[in-house]
């Protein structure tokens, strides 16, 4: 097919797949971002309505997107170039490369800063401090640029050198390695956090739904969230999608990393919540919450510096997984497109990135812009434009097809149908109108 077939890779089972995906799913979204939302919006209230969107509509469009990158063996560019030639299709996937930069380059900023946080917890660096002087602590890191920068360095070096590896041996090889690793530790956490005095007000805050802290704000957030969470939206599941092969089922490989992440997004609430409430801490502080309000709670617990230094390896090893799918996708750009080696493709993917968030490592506010720019717009505009071109363009039936290799006993065809054609467009046509209303629901 391509020149640079053997730049490309694929993976090497279904089992290696779901690893990588679920690795790029879970992320600082699902242990940062959604038990924030969560505190915000009424605890299960919020959780029930996340499922709903993963379940009617973030599943057809994860669903499309691995179709199209298996079809067309391409990255997101190359996808619509093969699959609507000569059309301005082209420019949504330019977009999605774009979107890859754009997140990529704010991700390793705050991924740096939990590996700032591994080394400054494990120190014993805010042992014996009270809640301001935490919060000093973290003011003075962000905002001091050589430790910023230095750590957004760090951490896109370590993702580019797991890219460098390849499909096979770095992607999918670290992600076998870090998302088991993960589990046990969240796991560990969440004993831990169920198991404080007082813990349970925050179970029972994240069990009972408060349905009155439910708005349409929150709905808003939820579905955001959700493809956000998902990976969905700029091209990263068509990116790994093009390196699955034709035996694998694609229905049941989206269903594991949808449960897979939904269920390790539950899980983080349930070790965050009981420690918040156990110890009368504010569970819609926001952005602080994780590295200003724990570290005050890992300073009252016993071995709480362990349980703190493991929390923030949980989250580098969460962020890691996802920042090297981010960075994927140019990547894979460069190679199909502009028929580069993967190390020369990934240095410019990956470099390129780490420039892109300077400014984002000097500024908080710049951060947040990027956030709103490329984590929610961007994301839901690509998601829309997947769900048009899958449901209009290149047409249900053939993504039926699609489906039908490795699967073929699949009988849902026009549920599948009706979901990517009408339900999928519409809903995320309406979170893009509520957005732009209620511009800081999520
Ligand atoms: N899903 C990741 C998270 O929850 O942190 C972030 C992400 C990865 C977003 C890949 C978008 C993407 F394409």
């Amino acid at each position: 097919m391509n020149a640079p077939d053997n730049e490309r890779g694929i993976w090497s089972s279904k089992l290696g797949f779901i690893m990588a995906g679920a690795g790029s799913a879970v992320g600082l979204g699902n242990i940062w971002r959604f038990p924030t939302i969560a505190g915000q919006n009424g605890g299960a209230a919020f959780v029930f309505v996340y499922l709903l969107s993963v379940i009617l509509i973030c599943l057809a469009v994860m669903i499309a997107e691995l179709a199209l990158g298996r079809h067309a063996q391409r990255n997101p560019v190359g996808v619509y170039k093969t699959l609507a030639p000569g059309t301005a299709w082209k420019y949504l996937g330019i977009l999605g490369v774009l979107t890859g930069w754009g997140i990529a380059s704010f991700y390793s900023v705050v991924a740096g800063w939990t590996l700032g946080y591994v080394f400054k917890t494990a120190a014993g660096a805010f042992i014996n401090l009270g809640p301001d002087e935490i919060a000093t602590v973290f003011s003075d890191f962000t905002t001091n640029p050589v430790l910023s920068i230095g750590c957004h360095a760090i951490f896109m070096g370590l993702t580019m050198l797991i890219l460098y590896g390849g499909v096979k041996g770095g992607i999918e090889r670290w992600s076998k390695i870090l998302m088991p690793l993960l589990l046990v530790i969240l796991v560990l956490l969440v004993v831990r956090s169920v198991t404080l005095p007082g813990a349970g007000k925050g179970l029972a805050f994240y069990l009972k739904p408060n349905w009155s802290a439910l708005t349409g704000k929150s709905v808003v957030a939820a579905m955001g969230q959700a493809l956000f969470s998902l990976s969905l939206g700029m091209g990263t599941m068509i990116t790994y999608g093009s390196y699955l092969s034709r035996k694998d089922n694609l229905i049941s490989s989206a269903g594991w990393v949808a449960s897979l992440d939904t269920g390790i997004a539950i899980l983080a609430g349930f070790a965050i919540m009981p420690a918040i409430f156990a110890f009368d801490l504010d569970p819609a502080a926001g952005a602080g919450l994780i590295f200003v309000v724990l570290p005050n709670m890992f300073n009252k617990i016993f071995l709480g510096n362990l349980f703190g230094t493991g929390f923030f390896v949980l989250l580098s090893v969460a962020a890691v997984t996802s920042l090297i799918s981010i960075v994927e996708v140019p990547a894979a750009y460069f190679i199909d497109e502009w028929k580069m080696s993967r190390k020369k493709a990934v240095t410019i993917a990956g470099g390129g990135a780490f420039l892109a968030g300077i400014p984002a490592a000097l500024s908080g506010n710049f951060l947040d812009w990027m956030n709103v720019i490329f984590g929610q717009y961007s994301l839901i505009i690509g998601s829309l434009g997947v769900a048009i071109f899958v449901g209009w363009q290149w047409g249900a039936s053939k993504a039926n097809a699609e489906i039908m290799q490795g699967n073929p006993k699949f009988s849902a065809s026009t549920a599948y149908a009706f979901a990517i054609r009408f339900m999928a467009p519409v809903s995320i046509t309406a979170l893009l109108i509520c957005l732009i209303l209620f511009p800081d629901a999520f």
